[in-house]
């Protein structure tokens, strides 16, 4: 979900559907606001469906204006997506207005007690349980912050909580545990957000609230402090781009505004981290060469886009710095009981750095001991608050909710860290890892030329708009992104696709091959093995005999792969480990067409969210 607050002299609820709209990407079940009026008075609005809906919605019927408020867009947990589960919910009295993210565990048992206590519900929601019982302490304390207090004191789970009450105009409470939460800092205003995007309009100076503390803010207050209400200390820090970043211009899409800006998200994630033409991580050194040399094992924990990307990770990683490699999805990761010591690193990858699962995984890796390493896009975000060291990638904001250009980044921080590891290790010569370095660089140029090649992957895509299952094939590092290029048609094209181990086909899948299926078969060039490549065409062959339609991802020098594929989209040479970068361009545009052939949004699939921060 994504969550904005405000006070100061604008109008708020231009300020909240301002920010609403930039947060969309957080969840699109439904939407709301809560306003205190000129007049001192509570009012609220909230649909169903869109932003827009919403948005109709207060055109019809404005609110009065007024200087304070809290909005809301929301992914369903408990709940359908309805009028009434949408945020904010009310207190008893309807003074009060309430809005979160993430899920209260005891809700049950608040919620009967409170039953008990004769109050009555309108929604299916745990967040209503909430409101109602802060407007039962409020009538105790008669003071938002002392009530807030003792409310966050009951709860379990994971949450960011915003509130205001209309008999304290011109103050917002808030308070996370596990959920994100951002101040930014104005003048004779502040704001509140799920993250910087929610203000970035107005102010680029923002704090990240820590674990288990609570803020109130007023148009010229900030005040942190922890559950008990002890004053916490905070740090300012400034972000590094911003609105026209996170705007479409003149774009069709996010996505595709995105994946253009892919050469650049590589480009700026290896930005002072070579030096003299060899790798240098300065957040990997703070951790201690010592430690790295030491790692006997590393385990990657990331969940969707960012788990493919750490799979092609293990490839290099394990190749250059000879230290075993695997990746956990994240949520797995804690309930298998991981073998994990004092020598395991574990690294997460996570665009947001908020992904619940992840962090988790995360937050268990510490209590087991392992040195944690946080691959992530989002400045202050709470996984690399969490970690012991934090590899930021720097691919800008990323708006759309299919990650595009965040992939690439991870995957050369990735390699980053491979390289790194190599040098500190003595695994990798100082040639040998100029020759990666080199084949890092050269890799934006070649994004480039992928990207070039929309059109065609457009005509394609446009010809199978009536398909209805996709297969994807790949070896080495091209099978994860066979399962990438899968993941990306099923999130947005919402069809059936499959990504497998091209030698994995004999065992099963090729079962479904039948007249007319297209299949997607990622070659790897013939200049790195012989041997990979001839099996790769044998699969090949196999499939088309079988009837299947073979468009094949191939180096443009790639004559032999020409009689058996039905269609080539040919890209330049990449080294055998980056081929990767290139390659999953033509699948994410393709991705894209086909879910513009059937008329489908591509920024904001179904029932999908950007940002999981539930478990
Ligand atoms: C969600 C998104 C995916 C994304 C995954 C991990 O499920 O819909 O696109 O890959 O979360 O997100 P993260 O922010 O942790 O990289």
């Amino acid at each position: 979900c994504g969550i904005v607050g405000y006070v100061g002299t604008r109008d708020s609820v231009g300020v909240l559907l301002g920010g609403l709209k930039r947060l969309e990407y957080r969840g699109y079940d439904s939407a709301g606001v809560a306003v205190i009026g000129g007049d001192g008075e509570l009012r609220t609005a909230k649909k169903a469906g869109k932003l827009s809906a919403l948005q109709e919605e207060l055109a019809q019927h404005p609110l009065a204006s007024g200087t304070t408020g809290i909005g809301h867009t929301r992914w369903a947990t408990h709940g359908g997506p309805t009028d009434e589960n949408a945020h904010p919910h009310l207190g008893d009295d309807g003074k009060l207005a309430l809005i979160h993210n993430g899920i209260i565990e005891n809700f049950a048992e608040l919620k009967a007690e409170l039953l008990a206590q004769g109050v009555e519900f309108d929604s299916e929601t745990d967040t209503e349980v909430v409101a109602k019982l802060l407007g039962v302490e409020y009538a105790r304390s008669r003071d938002l912050r002392a009530s807030f207090r003792a409310v966050l004191a009951r709860l379990h789970g994971a949450f960011t909580l915003l509130a205001v009450h209309e008999d304290e105009p011109g103050v917002v409470v808030a308070a996370r545990r596990n959920s994100p939460l951002v101040i930014g800092l104005g003048d004779g205003e502040n704001f509140l957000g799920s993250d910087v995007a929610a203000f970035i309009e107005y102010t680029r100076r923002a704090v990240a609230i820590g674990q288990d503390e609570m803020v109130a803010i007023t148009p010229d207050s900030v005040a942190v402090t922890d559950f008990a209400g002890t004053p916490v200390p905070f740090e300012p820090f400034e972000v590094q781009w911003d609105a026209s970043a996170a705007e479409k211009g003149g774009w069709s899409s996010f996505m595709l505004k995105e994946i253009t800006e892919e050469p650049e998200a590589v480009a700026n994630t290896l930005r002072e981290r070579i030096h003299e033409g060899d790798v240098f991580v300065p957040e990997l050194a703070a951790l201690g060469d010592e430690v790295l040399r030491d790692a006997d094992r590393i385990i990657v924990v990331a969940a969707g886009t960012a788990s493919y990307a750490g799979l092609v990770g293990t490839y290099a990683i394990e190749a250059w710095a000879r230290v075993p490699v695997d990746v956990q999805l994240a949520h797995e990761f804690r309930y298998r009981d991981p073998i994990v010591g004092p020598n395991t690193l574990v690294v997460s990858i996570s665009q947001s750095g908020e992904t619940m699962d992840t962090l988790m995984a995360v937050k268990y890796a510490r209590e087991l001991g392992a040195r944690t390493i946080s691959i992530c896009n989002t400045q202050g975000a709470t996984i690399p608050r969490e970690s012991d060291a934090a590899l930021y990638t720097h691919a800008g904001p990323e708006v759309a909710v299919a990650s595009t250009k965040a992939f690439v980044a991870q995957i050369t921080a990735l390699y980053l860290l491979g390289l790194h590891l190599a040098r500190v290790k003595g695994t990798l010569s100082e040639v040998e890892r100029r020759a990666m370095l080199d084949e890092l660089v050269a890799v934006p140029e070649k994004i480039r030329f992928a990207i070039g090649e929309h059109e065609r992957v457009a005509e394609l895509a446009h010809w199978m708009g009536g398909t209805s299952a996709v297969l994807f094939l790949g070896r080495h590092v091209g099978y994860p992104i066979a399962l990438e290029g899968a993941l990306k048609l099923k999130e947005l094209a919402y069809i059936h696709a499959e990504g497998f181990a091209a030698g994995e086909l004999k065992h099963g899948p090729i079962a479904l091959i039948e007249p007319g299926l297209p299949v997607f078969v990622l070659v790897p060039s013939p200049r790195h093995s012989e041997e990979m490549h001839r099996k790769v065409i044998s699969n090949i062959q196999e499939i088309r005999a079988r009837g299947a339609r073979v468009i094949a991802i191939a180096e443009q020098a790639d004559a032999a792969v020409l009689p058996f594929a039905d269609e080539v989209i040919a890209l330049p040479l990449a080294g055998k480990f980056f081929e990767p970068l290139i390659a999953v361009v033509p699948l994410q545009l393709f991705a894209l067409e086909l879910a513009t052939a059937k008329g489908l949004d591509v920024d904001q699939p179904r029932n999908l969210a950007k940002s999981v921060t539930v478990e």
